[in-house]
């Protein structure tokens, strides 16, 4: 197949990865990519990936037969539309689909609609709503954008006046969400969806605050490890867990969005925070979450093209489950000085090749740029070591060995990615 994958973090460089495992001879081209996705596809350089019409044009003048959107920001932009409009296969939901990630406030609507479990929340549109809110709901306060924050326009809190300061920064363009603090572990499932059948992949768990011990500000995701030992003790098997996530979650929102009129072809990622009461939805995006991806995809042992195609064609009924490896994996990210605040950026990176060289690992570029001989850092989260192993001891020492063989001028990492499970 000739594949266009959109975006170029180390999301897409872990979708291009799986694609070309399969040994399929798949052409794979990316717009933009990055310095690592470069060694495995063909950038495409001058294609603006959040352009619908040209993203279509191109795909159409060069007979693409699968597009794959990796972020949030063309989906919202509609790319997908305009693809879907010419009939050209594409993994990633239309424009109003895509709500679901885009407006928290369209999310709670469809999932009070569709009866599936949530905390509760509240939307405050000036100073005043706002502060009755926080006072309903107490501490520890939950004030959250209700756009696309890229994972940072959320705030957990005990300080009022933080929450309040947090809010007020949004509140200038539009209302916020105050909402029900949940609590209890984490866990990202993600579904492949052709707008009526579900797919669910392996779970995984990401660690979202910048610093050790979850502490500091909300970032993308600073690691994350898959599949989730700890599961088994709390539903009897990981089977039976995303057996009720299928059922309570992904499948009632398929079907409601199906009714709307605005069906879901593309990745359902399902933020979960699994309380003594039950699952709870935190939140849900409209495309493959990242770091995530790098774990999950770094397992599956079955074809990513057949079924991203077979959700792009309305096939998936009819398409095999998913297969993953019983091989564990662990990622950490490494991440510029200043992230996720202020990065600096433009440093040259030393080391990956011999990271890289590391059993078991490889590593997913995030925001990275080769000038000459030079390999520099572009971004916040700069690239993904990805370690597989055969016990989560084993891949976090193999990941943790690798990043010590590489060099940034002021990075940071969390030294704690997988630890408490790595006596499994
Ligand atoms: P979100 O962007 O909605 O995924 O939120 C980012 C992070 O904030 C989540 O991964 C949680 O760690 C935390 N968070 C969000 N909503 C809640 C909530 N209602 N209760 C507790 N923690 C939350
Ligand atoms: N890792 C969180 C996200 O992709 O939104």
């Amino acid at each position: 197949m000739r594949i266009l994958v959109l975006g170029s973090g180390a999301r897409e460089h872990a979708i291009v990865l799986a694609l070309a495992a399969e040994g399929a001879g798949h052409e794979i081209r990316v717009a933009p990519g990055n310095a690592g996705i470069a060694e495995t596809a063909t950038l495409v350089a001058d294609l603006d990936p959040n352009s619908p019409a040209a993203v279509a044009g191109y795909a159409n003048t060069e007979s693409i037969d699968l597009v794959v959107i990796g972020p949030e920001a063309p989906l919202v932009a509609g790319v997908a539309d305009a693809l879907r409009e010419r009939g050209i296969p594409v993994f990633g939901p239309g424009k109003a689909a895509a709500r679901l990630e885009g407006s928290k406030a369209f999310a709670k609507r469809v999932m009070d609609a569709a009866g599936v479990p949530t905390g509760r929340a509240t939307r405050a549109h000036d100073r005043a709503e706002l502060e009755e809110a926080l006072d309903e709901y107490g501490s520890p306060f939950v004030v959250k954008a209700d756009g696309l924050a890229a994972g940072k326009g959320v705030i957990v809190t005990e300080d009022r006046d933080a929450a309040l300061a947090h809010a007020d920064g949004y509140l200038a363009s539009g209302p916020v969400l105050v909402e029900e603090f949940l609590s209890g572990p984490e866990v990202s499932l993600f579904f492949v969806s052709d707008g009526d059948t579900v797919r669910a992949l392996s779970p995984a768990q990401d660690f979202k605050r910048a610093y050790d011990g979850d502490e500091g500000p909300n970032t993308g995701g600073m690691g994350a490890y898959s599949p989730i030992p700890w599961l088994a003790d709390r539903f009897g098997s990981e089977a039976d867990f995303v057996a009720e996530v299928t059922r309570t979650v992904a499948e009632p929102v398929v079907r409601r969005l199906d009714e709307e009129g605005t069906p879901f072809i593309g990745l359902l990622y399902a933020g979960l925070i699994l309380t003594d009461d039950g699952i709870r939805v935190i939140e849900f995006n409209a495309r493959f979450g990242d770091p995530e991806t790098q774990v999950v995809l770094a397992r599956l042992t079955s074809p990513l093209s057949s079924l991203l195609m077979s959700a792009a064609s309305g096939t998936l009924e009819t398409e095999p489950a998913p297969t993953f490896s019983n091989d564990v994996a662990v990622t950490v990210v490494l991440a510029s000085e200043g992230y996720p605040e202020a990065p600096v950026t433009g440093r040259p990176l030393g080391g990956v090749d011999a990271a890289e060289g590391s059993e078991g690992v490889h590593i997913a570029h995030a925001a990275t740029r080769r000038e000459g001989d030079e390999l520099l850092a572009t971004g916040g989260r700069v690239l993904n070591v990805v370690a597989l192993g055969a016990t989560f001891r084993e891949a976090r020492e193999r990941a943790y060995h690798a990043l010590g063989e590489i060099t940034l001028e002021g990075s940071h990492h969390r030294t704690d990615i997988a630890a408490q499970v790595s006596n499994d």
